[in-house]
């Protein structure tokens, strides 16, 4: 079965066709950094006109490079939701056009179900469930307990910034510039992570939840302190990220020593973060636990999550062409339509 897949929940516009689910044939990005950078953060307004003169010809782009026609695509899956409605719109606007035009199925995809599911593209083995996801983005920390591509349940989530919202607050304290959370990762490289001791958050006994903002602005005062400014950058970029690092792990342990899983999955664009996957792959081997990390280009948002996830899902979100619409707000839980 080969899905097209449309993908402009934030500021990328995407489009993908992957067959069965895993094959990703082609999966097509086009960044918008260099018009939000100089904003330093994502200006809805400007995403959704973007995705608008975008979208049209990546559908057609992805075509081209997998060398393929619309009529050999059997499906269209499209995120609904969450992300930003102007963003939403666009894509999903294109996809029921598609979807009535050529007279094929409509899968309407949850975007965070779409960067768990990027855990299957491109692999001989999948991850076997149940399986812990530890979800981490701009806008979304969260640790989901997979039993199924149908049955997920969110069991710890951030109380304030999502971790990548964290770095890429703390990359401008620091002066970098947009988006962060990259050019941190590469500042601390060359820096001592126990320079300094930032706060890690503990939640209460038996939570799985997060929070970065503790952290976030104990980095501010520092730097605004006589010691902070004659710190070296890449020993406070290397120091904040350790503190990351340990608190989403600490999360993950503890999950684990609760629950059930046969693996863990890391997803979303934080999951790209080099001591992020370094420490997980030591943990995976200390507690003999499978660790599934997608490589770079689907822990970023990309399209053929989201075709992915229609295939594993594509009994429960089958949606009508004439009256799907967005939704920002999109619930994480799958009800049956
Ligand atoms: O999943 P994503 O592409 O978009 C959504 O938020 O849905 O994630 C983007 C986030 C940004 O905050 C970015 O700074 C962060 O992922 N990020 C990283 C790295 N690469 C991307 N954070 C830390 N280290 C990285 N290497
Ligand atoms: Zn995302």
């Amino acid at each position: 079965m080969l899905i097209l897949g449309i993908e402009t929940s934030c500021d990328d516009t995407a489009t993908a066709l992957v067959r069965d689910g895993r094959t990703v044939l082609c999966s097509v990005s086009t960044n918008q950094d260099a018009f939000h950078a100089k904003y330093g953060g994502i200006v809805p307004e400007i995403a959704s006109r973007q995705h608008v003169a975008l979208l049209s010809a990546a559908v057609d782009d992805a075509l081209a490079r997998a060398d393929l026609r619309f009529d050999d695509v059997d499906a269209i899956a499209v995120t609904r939701g969450p992300g930003l409605i102007g963003s939403l719109v666009v894509g999903v606007a294109a996809a029921k056009a598609l979807a009535f035009a050529l007279e094929k199925p409509l899968y309407a995809v949850n975007h965070l179900h779409g960067h768990i599911f990027a855990a299957f593209l491109d692999r001989d083995e999948m991850p076997p469930y149940p399986f812990l996801a530890l979800l981490v983005s701009g806008g979304h920390s969260q640790l989901v307990d997979v039993r199924s591509a149908t049955e997920m349940r969110v069991i710890g989530r951030t109380r304030d910034d999502a971790a990548g919202e964290a770095y890429d607050k703390t990359a401008r304290l620091l002066g970098l510039g947009y988006p962060g959370g990259p050019q941190l990762d590469a500042l601390a490289k060359r820096g001592n992570p126990k320079a300094y001791a930032f706060p890690r958050h503990r939640p209460d006994a038996g939570s799985l939840d997060l929070s970065f903002s503790g952290l976030k602005t104990s980095v501010r005062y520092f730097l605004e302190s006589d010691a902070g400014r004659a710190a070296a950058p890449e020993d406070v970029a290397a120091s904040f990220q350790a503190a990351v690092v340990d608190v989403l792990l600490a999360r993950v342990d503890r999950a684990f020593d609760e629950g059930d899983y046969n693996a863990i999955v890391l997803s979303g664009g934080v999951a790209s973060n080099s001591a992020l996957q370094a420490a997980l792959r030591d943990w995976s081997e200390r507690r003999r636990v499978p660790a599934f990390i997608p490589p770079p280009k689907y822990c970023t948002d990309n399209a053929a999550m989201i075709a992915a996830v229609a295939y594993y899902q594509r009994n429960a979100v089958r949606a009508d062409a004439l009256t799907l619409s967005a939704d920002p707000n999109l619930p994480f839980v799958l009800r049956a339509s």
